[in-house]
């Protein structure tokens, strides 16, 4: 019985987010972000939200971050047993978040790999991870009416949750969403390693995780789940495409009325330039002068020429093709004679990480470069430069230029993915529309990337343009909001169904 005056929702759904990372135990990119981001949306619109990540190294530093259930879970891969500890945190906005412990599978220096080699073993360890968490859901009698999972770590949980429903039909309930953050990552293996995964013989076939002779964890998930999502609408158009599709955009094209780009949001919380814990300073788009101390700090933090004046541009990326770094470290010297300073944060690829140190090497003062993953210099770098380089070759939203123009800090970015559905172009019409946020290339060749940059120096010089693009840029709403709203109608659409 519902006592007089309770709200009753009868929309209220059950939603298991699971996930490889999660911005508040570990990052390795905007997938993390996302995980702490958007369930919390999920949340405050009153569904029942529980995020599924597996207990790293990191973690465990962290102790008073989660706590010791004392429960297992039991699964079997490689032929051997795992007793998956079972760990637990609440967040600050109410999330249940649900830690899988097994620590010679999570426990170790990296998240995917170290020194840019994946793991051996990685095919094992994921396998372990998502069938621990379908087995969680029996062992608390929690089934989620939407089993919402991201990326190719989880992309087998339809299969498991199918061998699992053979047992137990309520598995056969869970509507699937698939989010595709990244096609170019799809977590291929050789046959020989199919024994591990411990799925009936039947899930070797094209329908699920074969793919041309191989295992394809990523094509599991594109084939099986009842929806698909990624995040920008470009994106989901592109994939569609041979140059994007990455093999796949065969199957995508096939299910394309199951398949919408939502773009992502940031958090608005964490990325404010008006009260970041990281900032020296802190500023808004009506009252910007702590961006100056910001670019002062970060100058000097990097060993680079304060005089001020000149403008400084900023990247923080992985350091891979798909970010356009080569581009980047191919027109080095010539956006020095042009007059900006440059600084770069990141890691990655080992003959970038060696070029860019050439590049910092050869010009001093000028060039500064860190490698490695620093969150407090990133927050500097977004605050502190003027212009922020992105020229990703493909990118499925990025979240970089929207820190960025959020801390007026203006991108160059390639019409790609999400840089093309969140920054818009400076030209003659948006200009005096007063809605450029920021500076566009068509494509990704060192002689757009460089032309745009000098066009955007040139428009530093005029600093009452400057002012009003970096305060359109400030004001642009990402908020997650209307992303979530959008998830929000995927799922009561396919629970509905
Ligand atoms: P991707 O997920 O493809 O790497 P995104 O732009 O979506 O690209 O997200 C990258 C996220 O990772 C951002 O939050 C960015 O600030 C962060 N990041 C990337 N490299 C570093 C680094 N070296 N140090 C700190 N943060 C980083
Ligand atoms: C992936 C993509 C990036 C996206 C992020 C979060 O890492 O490369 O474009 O922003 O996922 O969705």
């Amino acid at each position: 019985m519902v006592e007089c005056g309770q709200p009753v929702r009868h929309s209220q759904m059950k939603i298991a987010f699971v996930t490889a990372e999660h911005a508040l135990f570990v990052k390795v990119g905007g997938l993390a972000d996302v995980a702490a981001s958007l369930p919390p949306q999920f949340a405050a619109a009153g569904h029942a939200v529980r995020v599924y990540v597996p207990y790293y190294a990191q973690v465990a530093s962290n102790l008073h971050l989660a706590w010791d259930t004392k429960h297992f879970v039991t699964v079997r891969a490689a032929g051997r047993v795992f007793h998956v500890g079972l760990f637990h945190h609440v967040t600050s906005a109410g999330v249940d978040v649900y830690l899988m412990r097994y620590d010679e599978l999570f426990g170790r220096g990296g998240v995917y790999g170290e020194g840019n080699r994946g793991y051996e073993d990685n095919l094992l360890r994921f396998a372990v991870f998502q069938q621990a968490v379908v087995e969680h859901f029996a062992v608390d009698e929690w089934f989620p009416d939407i089993l919402h999972f991201h990326d190719w770590h989880t992309a087998l949980l339809p299969a498991y949750c199918a061998a699992r429903g053979e047992l137990d039909r309520r598995y056969g309930a869970i509507k699937q969403v698939f989010t595709i953050h990244n096609l170019g990552y799809q977590g291929v293996f050789d046959p020989s390693q199919y024994w591990v995964l411990n799925l009936p013989g039947h899930f070797y076939h094209q329908d699920w995780v074969e793919h041309f002779g191989a295992i394809n964890c990523m094509k599991c998930a594109l084939m099986q789940a009842h929806y698909l999502t990624t995040v920008s609408p470009t994106y989901a158009k592109e994939i569609q495409t041979p140059a994007l599709g990455f093999g796949f955009d065969g199957i995508l094209r096939a299910r394309q009325h199951e398949l919408k780009g939502i773009l992502n949001g940031i958090d608005t919380e964490v990325w404010d330039p008006a009260t970041d814990v990281y900032l020296p300073a802190h500023y808004t788009a009506v009252n910007a002068t702590g961006k100056a101390r910001c670019k002062q700090v970060l100058l000097k933090a990097m060993g680079l020429h304060t005089r001020p004046g000149l403008p400084l541009c900023g990247v923080v990326a992985r350091l891979t093709e798909q970010k356009g770094i080569d581009l980047i470290i191919a027109i080095m010297d010539e956006i020095v004679r042009a007059g900006a300073r440059v600084v770069m944060l990141g890691s990655g690829e080992q003959w970038m990480e060696e070029a860019l140190r050439g590049c910092a090497a050869r010009h001093p003062g000028n060039v500064a470069v860190r490698i490695g993953f620093d969150e407090r210099l990133a927050h500097l770098i977004e605050a502190g430069a003027d212009i922020f380089l992105m020229p990703s070759r493909f990118e499925p939203c990025g979240l970089n230029q929207m820190y960025s123009m959020r801390y007026g800090t203006l991108p160059v970015v390639h019409r790609t993915g999400g840089l093309a559905d969140t920054v818009v172009d400076a030209n003659d019409e948006t200009l005096r529309l007063g809605t450029a946020t920021g500076f566009v290339i068509d494509e990704p060749t060192t002689r757009a990337l460089l032309e745009k940059i000098q066009f955007a120096l040139a428009l530093y010089e005029d600093r009452a343009t400057w002012r009003r693009m970096r305060r359109a840029a400030m004001q642009t709403d990402f908020s997650w909001e209307k992303s979530a709203r959008g998830y929000l109608q995927v799922f009561e659409q396919l629970v509905q169904r």
